[in-house]
Order: C-alpha cells, then structure tokens, then sequence
C-alpha cells in the first residue's frame, strides 16, 4: 500500500484532518493554502583577502586576464551571512555556491546561492538562489528558485546591494532583502 504514491493518494491525504505528525501538518498546510510573503534581509560578509577569506577562485579561462568582464573566472564561497551590515552582528547562516564570471563584455556573474540559515526562526532552512549579478549596478534582482525546510515551494525574487566595500582589506558587505513565499508552519519538525 505505502509503497505507491498514485496522484490519487495524494489528494485525500489533503482532505485528513487529523494530522499524525509534522509532515502530515505541513502537507495539510500546503493543501489548505497558507502561504505567506516573507520579506527577509541578510548581509553576506565576503571576505576576498586577509587570512581567512570565504570565497575562492577554483578555475580561470584562458581569456579570463584580456576579458572586460573576467570571462570564466569561477569563484566558490562560503560566506557568513549576519542579520545587521555589521560582521559581529548575529550570525544566522552561510551563503554558499559558486559565482561565475559569464559575460564577455561586463563584470556580470552567473550565480547559484544556497542560503543556510544555523539559527533563528529559519534554522535548517535554505533558500536558493541563482541569476545573473552585474556587480557594477546599485541593485541587483536574483530569482529565488525554490527552498528546503520552512522554505518548501518557495519563489520569489531577491534585492542585493553592495553595502560595504573596503578596497584596503579586501572585504565587501552585501545586502540581500528577500521576497519570497512561503508555507505558514511548513518547517521540519517544529509546526
Ligand atoms: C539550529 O539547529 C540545530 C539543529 O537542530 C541546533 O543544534 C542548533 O543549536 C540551532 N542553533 C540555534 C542558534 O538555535
């Protein structure tokens, strides 16, 4: 019986009242429509130089030296993300991915952004984002494509600026304001 998950099974459990667990409670509130639009910001804390920095470039194309833009350079990075600009500031995850250098012309970067938040209200959440970033421009929109935990179903878009940019130590501050939706008690295990 457990073992076929047919569509039809999965639209009566929709119509169970009593939900068992938290998983039940979660579907149960993804069938019920509570969706909710969260609006969320974060800074990341990306540090370039120094002795500890979060981002590291993993592979550079032959023309990445000539190229406007640093064509294909790849960077990976673990960032740590705060919830104020300031680095002491609570910490509540990583922002982690790779961001790579896609355009021949400008500095514009191809992105996939896994934000994992380690405490709060999110904890064991992520969001994902990916997109196009053209560093240069004061406002930048990336596509929240999806998210696990609190995050289920999530879309939405993302806000980032670059808030701080300290050219001595290598370090830049970025701001990224959330629009996304989400499931009204749809984390694991905490409903
Ligand atoms: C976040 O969740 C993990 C796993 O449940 C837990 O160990 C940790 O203490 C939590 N962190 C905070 C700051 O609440």
């Amino acid at each position: 019986m457990e073992k076929t998950k047919t569509p039809l099974l999965l639209i009566i459990s929709c119509l169970l009242t009593a939900a068992a667990d938290s998983e039940a409670v979660w579907f149960e509130n993804i069938c019920q429509g509570k969706e909710n639009l969260v609006k969320l910001t974060v800074y990341i804390q990306d540090i370039q130089g120094g002795p500890s920095p979060t981002v590291y470039t993993v592979a550079i194309s032959p023309i990445s030296a000539s190229s406007p833009g640093g064509f294909g350079v790849i960077n990976v990075v673990d960032h740590l993300v705060t919830a104020g600009p300031d680095i002491n500031s609570e910490a509540v995850g990583r922002a982690q991915g790779l961001a790579i250098l896609a355009d021949l012309h400008t500095v514009a970067a191809s992105e996939n952004i896994n934000f994992v938040f380690t405490a709060g209200e999110f904890n064991g959440s992520t969001i994902t984002t990916i997109g196009r970033n053209q560093v240069a421009n004061s406002e930048r929109e990336l596509t929240v494509a999806g998210g696990t935990g609190a995050f289920r179903f999530a879309r939405g878009y993302a806000i980032t600026r670059t808030y701080l940019e300290d050219t001595v130590a290598d370090y830049l501050v970025l701001q990224y304001t959330f629009y996304v939706t989400r499931y009204a008690g749809a984390s694991r295990g905490t409903v």
